[in-house]
């Protein structure tokens, strides 16, 4: 086989600040498409001497529906992403559903189901719908920072919504959620991941508690006090769940909506499609387009083999969801914004296995919401100047995208 061009570390955060490294991607499919990455920067618990790039849509999904092979327990987080993580912290990270494995993955993933079936998530339809109007009504005609001004809200109030949090508590729930992604973004350094995950771990724990004693009518009874088969959510347990709604659910929806708008905009035949016909269709291309979430990884349980490379037993495997949505052995036209789209088999919200995002329905109906709204109220928006990329190579964000609204 040839030597490959480049060689580039696709978690190196400075490759993504134009955007997904396309034309790098392309050439690791064409030609080494389960590459060895050496790692650049450790962490202080674990062994990591590097990984296996996996950049194939066939291959990402191989690896994510096969869990006895590539188990999610010791991290999905790459080591460069959390650089100061301690064995200790690994392990606490394990209490978290992202990290476990069947059987203990299935027994909490068939609990949790319960707050997001289609009955629970409509459910929330009309409140956030609502709360999709009131963002899009504080508009006014002016410059602003889309992300800001409308990306940012509807993924916190859809988690406090589904938890039942009260509106007093809201303020201290979104910092805390907010500062909790630890990122390589000078932006962002001045907060503390750890103590806001302690303060919503608290506050949960604390929600938790109380319907133990005070049951209601609502989802977190439900998890906490569940009837069906005597299977509930401990308090702890519960605790880590919160948390990983609140890194899960929030800075990923909130991504999809700013990828969304600013590919309708240098779009703009897509964003009049999308006034006039509102397709179903478009929420997902606006998923695959922007891959909210860039890679999570496994690791090997024993010796296998993944498109003919041989994978050591311990060794990492990072999927990498920015590669496989643009793969041309899947989407004959991947480079194209196509807000009809369909079928449109992205992976986006992960591969068809064991940890399909819990919260997909729920994402779909926030965006849905949120562009409606838009299309309804404020038509007429256009760009002012260019998208600022978060530097990070773990999400595809983007913190600023200055606008117009008329
Ligand atoms: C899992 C992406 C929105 C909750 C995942 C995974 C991906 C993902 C790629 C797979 C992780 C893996 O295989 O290791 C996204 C994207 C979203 C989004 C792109 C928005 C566009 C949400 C929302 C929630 C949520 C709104 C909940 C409020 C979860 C949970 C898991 C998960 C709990 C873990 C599932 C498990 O381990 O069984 N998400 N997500 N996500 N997501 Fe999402």
């Amino acid at each position: 086989m040839a030597e490959p061009r480049t060689r580039i570390d696709p978690t190196d955060p400075d490759i993504y600040l134009h955007g997904i490294p396309h034309a790098e991607f392309a050439e690791m499919r064409a030609g080494d498409p389960v590459r060895w990455i050496p790692q650049v920067r450790g962490s202080a618990g674990f062994d990591d001497e590097g990984y296996w790039a996996v950049t194939r849509h066939a291959d990402v999904m191989a690896v994510s529906r096969n869990s006895d092979v590539f188990s999610s327990r010791e991290n999905t987080a790459i080591a460069r992403f959390q650089p100061d993580m301690t064995r200790e912290g690994i392990e606490m990270q394990q209490a978290i559903m992202l990290n476990m494995d069947p059987p203990q993955h299935t027994a909490q993933r068939a609990i949790v189901s319960r707050g997001f079936t289609p009955r629970a998530i409509n459910s929330l339809r009309a409140a956030l719908a609502e709360r999709a109007e009131q963002i899009v009504g504080a508009l006014k005609a002016d410059n602003g920072d889309f992300v800001t001004d409308i990306a940012c809200e509807l993924p916190l109030q859809a988690i406090a919504e589904l938890l039942g949090v009260p509106q007093a508590d809201r303020g201290n729930v979104f910092e805390w959620s907010n500062s909790m992604i630890g990122y390589d973004d000078p932006e962002f350094n001045g907060a503390d991941p750890m103590e806001s995950a302690m303060g919503l771990l608290g506050y949960a724990m604390q929600m938790a508690d109380e319907r133990q004693t005070c049951p209601r009518d609502d989802i977190v009874t439900t998890l906490v006090k569940a009837e069906i088969d005597g299977e509930n959510l401990s308090v702890d347990e519960f605790g880590f769940f919160v948390l990983m709604l609140a890194v899960a659910g929030n800075e990923t929806t909130r991504n999809a909506i700013s990828h969304g708008m600013h590919a309708l905009l240098t779009h703009p035949e897509q964003w009049e499609l999308y006034k006039q016909t509102r397709p179903r269709t478009a929420v997902d291309e606006f998923v695959r387009w922007g891959s909210p979430i860039n890679v999570f990884q496994r690791t090997a349980t024993q010796d296998t083999v993944l498109s003919g490379q041989q994978i050591d037993k311990g060794q990492r495997v990072a999927m990498f969801y920015g590669s496989a949505n643009y793969d041309d052995a899947v989407f004959t036209t991947p480079h194209v914004f196509d807000i009809t789209r369909s079928p449109n088999p992205h992976l986006g919200f992960g591969g068809s296995g064991a940890h399909f995002c819990l919260g997909a329905n729920l994402a779909r109906l926030e965006i849905d919401l949120i562009f409606n709204a838009l299309a309804d109220h404020t038509p007429d928006i256009t760009l002012t100047g260019p998208a600022q990329r978060l530097r990070s190579g773990w999400i595809n964000g983007i913190k600023h995208l200055p606008v117009r609204y008329r």
